[in-house]
């Protein structure tokens, strides 16, 4: 059985791969400093799957006790979730940001290198495209300037993988660039909890149907979209989960073609604020209280990808329609919630 080690494991997207690489038979590892997800989130994935992945409560940037992480177990490969993800809160915590994103992936790649472990996927973001010229956005599109330290931290952490794999070539390294997941298990075991009021747009639309919120806010209806309000690619956090399977297979089985690639990982269609509004009380029955307000500041008007190459290369394809998607997010919403 092969090991991997699941980096920010209990946090949204590494808990549903953990569960996704249990079920395909893959001994998982998950180290997270618990910053900003629980300890219950391994009863989920263990209610989901029947195994306890193994847990290790530390910070990456720790550098005794990721070496001693190394020697405990027989690490195969690495998927590499760890990091601090809020937009609005990296501009006012820049070091924190730059110190924790980047810090621990320079030590996590040093014992990549000292215990010969050669693969890592490397969970990325759309947002390094900032605002395209171009759509759907292709991997060749050029990074833009960030809008955010965090922004900066993902473009930063992919040059630090491409220039240590270019001196390195025996280590190689799979990319994964995400557009906006949504959504949890269909078990409604493990999802998405945001800490405080939610800055993305489908926790805020659950937590309003629920009556945490009084009222979603729209921001901006003046954008160049058929409504007004501002695209996004949203992809089902599963479907996510299951290219980081394959990513890793991919680079175990050697059929990586270089040491390293990256990919879009998106559903390849846009929707608009107001589609998602409409889209979840199509799905759940549920009437959504919202306005139009100004803009958020930082915010592009439209991004969506161009899939092809995760498609092709990776034999991959996020097909879970849209109102699925939302109906699990309003599921895990009301069972977190205890509403019947
Ligand atoms: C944001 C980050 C992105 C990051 C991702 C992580 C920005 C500019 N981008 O993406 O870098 O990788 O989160 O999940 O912050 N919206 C509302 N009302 C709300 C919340 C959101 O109208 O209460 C709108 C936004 O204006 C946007 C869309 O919904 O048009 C999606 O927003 P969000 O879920 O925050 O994701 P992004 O901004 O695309």
């Amino acid at each position: 059985m092969q090991t991997i080690l699941v980096t920010g494991g209990t946090g949204y997207i590494g808990s549903h791969t953990a569960v996704e690489l249990i079920e395909k038979g893959y001994h998982v590892v998950i180290v997270d400093n618990l910053l900003n997800s629980q300890i219950e989130v391994l009863d989920g994935i263990e209610a989901i799957t029947g195994k306890r992945p193994a847990f290790e409560e530390f910070d990456l940037c720790d550098r005794q006790k990721t070496a001693g992480l190394f020697r405990k177990y027989s690490i195969d490969a690495i998927i590499h979730f760890a990091a601090r993800k809020a937009v609005g809160e990296s501009v006012s915590m820049p070091l924190e940001y730059y110190h924790n994103n980047l810090e621990s992936l320079i030590v996590l790649m040093e014992n990549m290198k000292a215990n010969k472990v050669s693969s890592m996927v490397f969970s990325s973001s759309c947002t390094v495209y900032g605002q395209p010229d171009e759509l759907p956005v292709t991997e060749k599109a050029p990074t833009k300037k960030a809008l955010s330290p965090y922004g900066y931290t993902k473009q930063i952490a992919e040059d630090i993988i491409q220039d240590t794999l270019y001196a390195h070539p025996e280590l190689k390294s799979i990319a994964l660039r995400y557009f906006n997941p949504i959504g949890a298990h269909p078990s409604a075991l493990i999802g998405e909890l945001p800490l405080g009021v939610p800055q993305n747009l489908v926790p805020f639309v659950t937590q309003t149907a629920a009556g945490v919120r009084e009222k979603l806010r729209v921001f901006g209806n003046d954008y160049d979209t058929p409504d007004g309000s501002a695209i996004r690619d949203y992809i089902y956090v599963c479907d996510l989960a299951k290219a980081h399977v394959v990513a890793v297979k991919r680079m175990l089985e050697g059929k990586n073609k270089s040491n390293y690639e990256m990919f879009n990982l998106g559903t390849g269609t846009g929707s608009s604020v107001l589609e998602i509004i409409h889209a979840f009380e199509e799905a759940t029955g549920q009437k959504i209280n919202y306005e139009i307000v100004d803009r958020r500041e930082g915010d592009i008007e439209k991004v969506w990808a161009d899939t092809r190459l995760a498609n092709e290369e990776l034999g991959w394809k996020a097909d879970t329609p849209l109102e699925t998607t939302l109906l699990t997010a309003w599921q895990w919403e009301k069972r977190i919630r205890n509403i019947h």
